[in-house]
C-alpha cells in the first residue's frame, strides 16, 4: 500500500471515530494506531483508555466465528464473515448466507454469488477489489427472511466491519439489507436508484440478485443502479486525486 493511500485510510477511520463519538455521545475517542506518527495529537492520557474495538478484520473475524449470540448459530457449517480487500472503497452488503454460503464459509458463491460476480464485472470491479458481507453471517434455514432479533443481534459485526474498512461507497443488495441498514420500512421501489446517507457514507440500494434470477425485469434496473453506482465511485475518486 502507498504512504497516500495508507494516510487517506487513517483520514477517513478518524473521520468515522469523531463521527461516531459525536453520535453516540460517547466521551472517549477511539484514535487509529500510527495516526499519532503523522499528527501532533494533545498530550496523550497516562491512564489507557479501555477499547474493545478490534483493530483488524482478522481480529474481529476470531472475536466472532463462534458467535451463538443467536440460535442461527447453533446450525451452521460456516460462519459467513466476508470476502475481498479490507481497504475497499466499495462495500456490497447482501442478506444472509444461502446453502452454498454456509457449505463453503464465503458469500455469494451459490448461483445468486455468480451473477452478482457478472455484475460487478460489468461495472468494472473484481471481487478482489471490493469487499463482500452479509446482514447475518449465518444461515436462516430454508433461506427464510432473518427476523428483527437475529437482524439486531449481528449489526455490530458489519457495524464494525465497516468501521475497519471504511469504504466511500455501500450498496445494499436487496429490500432486507437495504432496510437494516436504513432503519426503513420503505419499500425496494422506492430506495433504490438514489443514494441514501449511512452515517456519512453514500449508501445505494439495488435489487438483490435472487430476485434478478426469478423475475428479469429487475435487471434493467438494476444495471442503471450500478452503472450509478460506477459513476459516482469515478467521481469520488477523481476528487480524492484532484485533493492529493
Ligand atoms: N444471498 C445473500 O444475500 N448473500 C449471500 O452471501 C448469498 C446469497
Ligand atoms: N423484492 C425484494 O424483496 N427484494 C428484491 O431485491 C427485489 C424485490
Amino acid at each position: 500500500m502507498s504512504a497516500h493511500a495508507g494516510l487517506s485510510h487513517l483520514v477517513r477511520q478518524t473521520e468515522w471515530a469523531i463521527r461516531q463519538q459525536q453520535e453516540s455521545g460517547f466521551d472517549t475517542a477511539f484514535l487509529p494506531g500510527g495516526l499519532d506518527m503523522v499528527l501532533t495529537l494533545p498530550e496523550r492520557q497516562t491512564e489507557p483508555v479501555y477499547s474493545d474495538l478490534a483493530d483488524s478484520l482478522e481480529t474481529l473475524y476470531q472475536r466472532h466465528c463462534d458467535c451463538t449470540v443467536c440460535p442461527l448459530g447453533h446450525k451452521r457449517q460456516h460462519f459467513v464473515f466476508g470476502a475481498g480487500n479490507e481497504q475497499a472503497d466499495v462495500l456490497f452488503i447482501g442478506e444472509a448466507p444461502g446453502a452454498d454460503e454456509d457449505a463453503q464459509g464465503r458469500p455469494f458463491v451459490g448461483a445468486a454469488g455468480q451473477l452478482f460476480t457478472r455484475i460487478l464485472k460489468a461495472i468494472d470491479f473484481s471481487r478482489d477489489e471490493v469487499y463482500i458481507a452479509n446482514i447475518l453471517k449465518c444461515r436462516p434455514p430454508n433461506n427464510r427472511d432473518p427476523k428483527p432479533d437475529e437482524i439486531a443481534a449481528c449489526e455490530p459485526i458489519l457495524r464494525e466491519q465497516i468501521r475497519l474498512i471504511q469504504p466511500i461507497l455501500i450498496c445494499a443488495l436487496g429490500r432486507i439489507a437495504g432496510q437494516a441498514l436504513l432503519q426503513t420500512t420503505m419499500s425496494l421501489g422506492r430506495l433504490r436508484g438514489r443514494f441514501h446517507d449511512y452515517h456519512g457514507i453514500k449508501l445505494m440500494v439495488t435489487y438483490h440478485p435472487s430476485a434478478l434470477l426469478r423475475n428479469p425485469a429487475y435487471k434493467r434496473p438494476t444495471w442503471e443502479d450500478v452503472q450509478l453506482l460506477r459513476r459516482e465511485y469515478d467521481k469520488m475518486i477523481q476528487t480524492r486525486t484532484d485533493a492529493s
